[in-house]
């Protein structure tokens, strides 16, 4: 151990040297090549705690933050070697950090472990790794097949900015109708195919494997948001070739920080790197160190949170239920995807921590939600999701507000739905009672 703390000091501390050179084939990517063990489940838990640890310059339990935007080298040509593409991160060899940086670098080999990817690399938000990754994968002129069913930034960004800026196009399908997808995709003009592993906020499963039978049958790229069910699914090793991620909502679990993340093969987190061509160092949507090291200290818990959102979000949507209303939740078994989530789902981490309520109409949605925050405290009227804390809001007013009322019937969202992110604080029975008696109200 105090060998490894040394060793480990030593190779921090140490500037580098082109006469340096030898392998750090994990570094960048996560040591594993995508061999035929990659498809072989894996609980993300113990994937993440396989990940090498980093410890701190001085030994510490935790890694130094690297918060340099420029790094040093021993000999000038070292620089040039550098640009050329000769030297890079996978040799600890680093530039400046809108391109790596190695404690972002870190974080990303945590998320690449989470899902069971070649690579991954964090960026600022979650809607700038969407952008990224479209405009890394398609060009001017290109198509896009995706979910009717999406979050409503990204519906505006493939339905309103990506045509007027890039001329790329979108057609919208049921995910759940394999003939529609199938039929919308133009053999050599789509190059994606984007969903939500469950949908905001409908909470629409995708079939997974299947869908991605279908896209790479024709050659399409499949990229699956997992915002909603980091650890509850792993679309990757279901055959996703691209997985994004909002790590605003659960992977940080404070509701205080905006960041993403893009999880791929090494090729393709590498070509958004790319000095000429990449979408993620030439539009720059940097994460900084200090946040990548604060995300990093937060997924070793990952796991455990999820687990008792999930169990939050069975129990009170089934005795929701049984007081006879209109709920949605994939971990029902009168959900329409409640099979598939069943034969996807890693085991035990349960079936998401969002339900939603159709109260039918905004206006009762909206006196119940003022009466769960303002009278019985059960949770709070706020978008976003993944919070200790329960997070609840009209989504057709407000997260899905950018859709026209023809897309959101489409999407199924109704005026009178509340998405709802179940928290974990307190105990279980106080938060029931204060949703039963909030509901007791509304008759
Ligand atoms: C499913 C989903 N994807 C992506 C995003 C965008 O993420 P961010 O707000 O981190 O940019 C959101 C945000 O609400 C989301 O719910």
């Amino acid at each position: 151990m105090a060998d490894k703390l040394q060793q480990n000091a030593i190779v921090s501390n140490q500037k580098r040297s082109a006469s340096d050179e030898h392998d750090h084939p994990d570094d960048f990517t996560l040591a594993k090549k995508p061999t035929k063990h990659h498809l072989i489940w894996e609980d993300p838990a113990a994937a993440l705690a396989n990940v090498r640890h980093e410890f701190g310059e001085h030994g510490g339990v935790n890694m130094s933050i690297e918060a340099s935007a420029a790094f040093t080298v021993m000999e000038p040509e070292i620089l040039s070697r550098m640009f050329a593409g000769e030297l890079g991160p996978d040799r600890d060899f680093f530039i400046y950090s809108r391109h790596f940086n190695p404690t972002v670098l870190n974080l990303g080999r945590l998320m690449a472990a989470l899902e069971g990817t070649e690579a991954a690399y964090c960026t600022s938000s979650g809607m700038s790794a969407i952008a990224s990754v479209m405009l890394q994968l398609c060009s001017s002129g290109d198509h896009v097949v995706a979910s009717r069913s999406l979050y409503g930034g990204t519906h505006a960004l493939l339905t309103h900015f990506l045509p007027r800026t890039s001329n790329i196009t979108t057609s919208f399908v049921d995910i759940r109708d394999f003939d529609m997808v199938n039929e919308a995709i133009v053999e050599g003009k789509t190059k994606v195919l984007y969903f939500e592993s469950i949908s905001n906020p409908t909470l629409t499963v995708s079939n997974i494997p299947e869908l991605c039978r279908i896209a790479h049958d024709k050659g399409v790229t499949v990229v699956v948001d997992n915002t909603f069910a980091p650890m509850v699914l792993s679309p990757a090793r279901l055959g996703a070739d691209v997985v994004v991620h909002s790590i605003s909502k659960y992977i940080s679990g404070g509701a205080d920080v905006i960041a993403g993340a893009v999880c791929g093969p090494a090729s393709l987190v590498n070509s958004m790197m790319d000095l000429r061509q990449g979408a993620l160092m030439l539009l720059g949507p940097t994460m900084n160190a200090k946040v990548a090291f604060e995300l990093s200290e937060r997924l070793p818990h990952l796991g455990l949170r999820m687990k008792e959102h999930c169990n939050r979000a069975l129990i009170f949507a089934t005795r929701m239920t049984n007081l006879g209303l209109k709920v949605i939740y994939p971990g029902l078994e009168n959900h329409p995807d409640n099979a598939i989530l069943k034969s996807m789902a890693n085991k035990d981490y349960g079936y998401g921590g969002i339900l939603c309520l159709d109260m039918g109409t905004e206006e009762r949605a909206n006196s119940l939600m003022n009466v769960l925050q303002n009278c019985t405290q059960f949770g709070f009227m706020a978008v976003s999701l993944g919070y200790y804390e329960t997070l609840m809001s009209c989504s057709g007013s407000s997260t899905s507000s950018e859709m026209n009322n023809q897309e959101k019937e489409l999407a199924g969202i109704s005026p009178g739905l509340i998405r709802m992110s179940v928290g974990y604080n307190g105990t279980l029975e106080q938060k029931w009672s204060q949703l039963e008696k909030a509901l007791s109200e509304m008759h």
